[in-house]
Parts: C-alpha cells; sequence; structure tokens
C-alpha cells in the first residue's frame, strides 16, 4: 500500500468511503461467484419467488437513525477510550468471511479460517519475539488473561498470584472465577509500575504461581519492569504472565521488516525504560495481546500466546461431536471458549497481510501514536495552568490542573469542571477525553504534596492517544487540544 497511514482506513471524514464500497462490491462479486459454483445442477428455488426488501429498508433506515447519537470514536478528538479508526482489510476481511459464517473451535468448522488463524498467531509469536510454543486468538483481552491463568492454575498447582494495584480490574475477577483465594495486590511507584522492592518482600514469604507484568496498564499505560522482574524469576522461579492487552502490538515499531529487533535510538517514540521493555517481551512465559486495542483490529479479538505448549495439555478438552480431523489444530480442544468467529481470524489475517507486524505495517501506525503523545507530554510540560501525571511509558497520558498546595477538593472541582466540558457527558464536546479516579491512598504516593484530610478520590484528565491521526500533520490536532484546554482552563472561575 503506498502509504497505510492514509489509505488503510476510512479516514476522520470518511476520505476512503468509495474505495471501501469497491473493496465491498470486490466481496460481493466473488461471492456470488462462488456459491454458484456449488451443486451446479440444482435448481434455484427462488423460481417463483418475488423480492420485497421493504421491510429491511425500513427497519434499516430507523436503525441508522440510531447512528446519530452513536460517538464519533474514529476521530482524532476522540481520545477517552481505548479506540483507533477502522481498518479497510479488517471491514473486508471480517465481511468476506461472515458471509459464510465459519467457527474457528473446530478445523471442521473453519477449515480456511483456523489455518488464517495459525497463520497471525505466528506472526503475533514473531512480534513477541516467541521461538516456539502455542497461542490462539480470543474474544478480547479478559478472556485470553482468564485462559492464561487457568492453564497456570492447573499445570503449576500452587502458589500466589501477584499482580500490582493498577492492573486491570478483571484480574481479580479472574481469581474469584477460578477459585485463587491466594492473590495479593503489589504497591506501584510514582510512574505506576509496580514496586518491585515490595514485590520481593511478599515472594519471600508467599511463593508466587505467578506474577502478572503489565505491559501497558490499563488507566495509565504504564509498563511494569520486565527486567528486574526476569532477575526476581531467576531467583524466586515462577511463571512471568505479561498482561499486554493494551501495549503488545507496540514492540512493533522496534522490529525492522524482516523482524529484527532494531537499536535503541533517540528517534524512537519511547524511554530507553520502555524499550527495554518491550525488547524482553520475549523472556515472558505467557502474553496477553489484544489485536482490538494496538492491533488495528474492531472489537472481538484478543490474544493468548504461551511459550511452553504443555500449558495447553492440562486444558485439554474433547467431544465425542466435534474435533474429528485430529492431523488439523482443533483449537476449541485447548481453548477455555467455545465457539469463536472464524471471521475475526480472517479480518486479523488480511490485515496483518496488508499491514505487517514491523515498523513499516502497524509500527508505522503505532509510531505516530506515541509520537503525539510523547507531544503532549512535553506540551503539558511547557504549561504553567497543568501537569502531567505521570511519564506515559506508551501513549496514554494522565495529567491534572496545576494544583499544588491546593487541596484534594479544589484540585478535584477543576478536573471535574474540565472533564464535564470535554468529554462524553457534554453537549457538542470539542474533544472528548476521560479520567483516571485514584483512591486516596495512592494519590497520596503519588501527589503527596496535595492536601486530603476530606480522603476523598483524587481525579486526573485522561487520554489514550492510539489514534495515529494525533501524529499526523505536526500534530495538528495535539496542539489544538492543548490550546483548547489552556481556554477551558482560564474561563474556569471557583
Ligand atoms: C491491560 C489490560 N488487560 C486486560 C484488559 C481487558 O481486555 P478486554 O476489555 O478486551 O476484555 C484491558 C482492557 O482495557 C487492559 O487494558
Amino acid at each position: 500500500m503506498d502509504n497505510i497511514l492514509y489509505s488503510g482506513f476510512i479516514g476522520p471524514k470518511a476520505e476512503n468511503i468509495e474505495a471501501l464500497r469497491i473493496l465491498l462490491n470486490k466481496v460481493l462479486d466473488h461471492q456470488r461467484t462462488w456459491r454458484q459454483s456449488f451443486f451446479i445442477e440444482d435448481d434455484s428455488l427462488y423460481k417463483n419467488f418475488k423480492n420485497d426488501f421493504s421491510s429491511i429498508e425500513k427497519e434499516l433506515d430507523l436503525f441508522l437513525q440510531k447512528y446519530n447519537s452513536n460517538t464519533p470514536f474514529f476521530h482524532p478528538r476522540y481520545s477517552a477510550q481505548m479506540l483507533k479508526d477502522t481498518t479497510l482489510p479488517t471491514i473486508i476481511g471480517y465481511l468476506a468471511f461472515m458471509l459464510t459464517n465459519p467457527n474457528n473451535h473446530a478445523y471442521e468448522g473453519g477449515p480456511v479460517t483456523t489455518d488464517m488463524e495459525m497463520a497471525v498467531v505466528s506472526w503475533l509469536k514473531n512480534m513477541i519475539g516467541y521461538k516456539q510454543g502455542w497461542g490462539h486468538l480470543t474474544s478480547g483481552g479478559s478472556l485470553a488473561n482468564t485462559e492464561a491463568l487457568w492453564a497456570i492454575r492447573d499445570y503449576y498447582k500452587s502458589g500466589t498470584v501477584y499482580f500490582s494495584e493498577v492492573s486491570h480490574y478483571s484480574w481479580k475477577r479472574i481469581c474469584s472465577i477460578l477459585r485463587i483465594p491466594q492473590y495479593e495486590e503489589v504497591n506501584v511507584d510514582k510512574n505506576f509500575r509496580m514496586d518491585l522492592n515490595q514485590l520481593e518482600e511478599k515472594l519471600e514469604h508467599n511463593p508466587a504461581l505467578a506474577v502478572i507484568a503489565n505491559f501497558g496498564s490499563t488507566g495509565t499505560g504504564s509498563v511494569d519492569d520486565i527486567e528486574g522482574l526476569l532477575q526476581l524469576k531467576n531467583k524466586y522461579d515462577f511463571h512471568l504472565h505479561v498482561d499486554a492487552a493494551y501495549g503488545g502490538f507496540l514492540r512493533t515499531i522496534i522490529l525492522d521488516e524482516k523482524g529484527a529487533v532494531i537499536p535503541y535510538k533517540e528517534t524512537l517514540p519511547i524511554s530507553d525504560y520502555a524499550y527495554k521493555q518491550m525488547f524482553l517481551l520475549n523472556e515472558s512465559d505467557s502474553i496477553t495481546i489484544d489485536p482490538h486495542k494496538q492491533g488495528l483490529i474492531s472489537y472481538g479479538a484478543g490474544a493468548v500466546l504461551y511459550k511452553n505448549e504443555e500449558l495447553r495439555s492440562v486444558i485439554l478438552n474433547t467431544a465425542p461431536y466435534t474435533y474429528h480431523q485430529l492431523d488439523k489444530p482443533n483449537i476449541g480442544m485447548f481453548s477455555f471458549e467455545g465457539s469463536r468467529p472464524g471471521a475475526m481470524a480472517a479480518a486479523c489475517y488480511l490485515t496483518y497481510k496488508v499491514f505487517p507486524l514491523n515498523n513499516v505495517g502497524v509500527g508505522k501506525v503505532a509510531y505516530n501514536s506515541l509520537k503525539a503523545s510523547k507531544e503532549f507530554y512535553n506540551m503539558i510540560e511547557d504549561s504553567d495552568g497543568f501537569k502531567n501525571l505521570h511519564h506515559p511509558d506508551l501513549d496514554l497520558n494522565c495529567f491534572y490542573v496545576n494544583s499544588d498546595l491546593r487541596s484534594a477538593t479544589v484540585h478535584n472541582e477543576y478536573v471535574i469542571n474540565l472533564y464535564k466540558q470535554l468529554s462524553v457527558e457534554a453537549k457538542n464536546p470539542e474533544f472528548i477525553l476521560s479520567k483516571f479516579v485514584m483512591t486516596p491512598e495512592l494519590s497520596r504516593r503519588i501527589l503527596p504534596n496535595l492536601e486530603n484530610s476530606s480522603n476523598e478520590n483524587v481525579i486526573a484528565l485522561r487520554s489514550v492517544f492510539m489514534k495515529h491521526w494525533n501524529g499526523l500533520d505536526e500534530n495538528r490536532y495535539i496542539k489544538m487540544l492543548v490550546y483548547t484546554l489552556n481556554r477551558k482552563l482560564s474561563e474556569i472561575k471557583i
């Protein structure tokens, strides 16, 4: 593709809708020819049937009206949650196979799409740097993490599960579902990274079943110190699972076209700390990575990879009525989920053919999001009105109104005032951001100077800059956002 940053997406002003129409027609023409190639001697059932699509058309009109209250998730002005603009190959790839609806739980349910899923998994393994192992797609990150911990629990049998206090909320839920009462949360440091001193103290008393590291925590995008965790793993021997649901695909920025890791250089839009941890993802024992976050795919696609293939044998499941082609991959025999859309594997396959998992494909897109986040961080550093809550490890920024020496109450009033104007709660907001809420206890560690005698939660504004549009045109939208924030701030009277 000439310039995938532009041609791979629908575009903020639907610039590529006509291209999509042409591609859709191609898929539909192919579908007609393909269907007609089967049992050609059969007569059509439609001989005496008069088509009438009026009820579909009527309902579709009503249905499309509902779109008007949908949020413009695709736009660079939306950075509230984890959404990218939809890619053309994802739409086309999904639709092409949805038209016949294969099911990737068993090879017989989706032979072509299972082969595609296995190809995608081998690309994902290359992206992470796993030379061996097994993995598959899931419907999302929570499912991938659930399955991983299920396999880990049944493989190793005992020990405590450790994860940081800013880990995704689902980890506690997963421990509850899997009836693992022995889990402990570990404090984070000022950059929201797991405190490894505290972890070590805990490990001395309670051996670990697994340590779950974040490569991109949900709230702040923080990256745990994988290097330090590997040293602890050597000493205390545990399974290291990385929850890279959010950040895993960003490793594409350090892979060249042959898949080799490029050395750190100043022009990369990440710190050498983040680079080091990205580099070391290949040393983890298992990993969750979500195509539906940074991987350019629409919702419905997570993935889990295991370095040790034996972990799948403890969750083996068979059935008398399926999984008959045993010389082929039957993913459902080794997965938590049953039926899964072959169309999603097809969407991933076509997308990663167009956007390969290296720095000229997905990495080129990711580069621009990271660059935008870095620019935003620098602009906030330079501003009088705002402060960064943390140094972003990836492309997720939290910030607040410069509130040194103010109380938590006043701090929150400013942040909430801005949030109400620049979020899904506002009517016609100029930008759509979200917020990050810290418990009083966490906020005391992160913002020790903030007076908080009323023991309030402390709130920051949060922007997920994973849309590459923000990095284009000399970071135009980032500049506009900072300008808007300053203007709104000057209008606030508290
Ligand atoms: C770090 C992390 N892990 C897990 C999840 C859960 O993923 P999903 O919402 O796809 O189930 C998320 C979602 O935001 C996440 O950010």
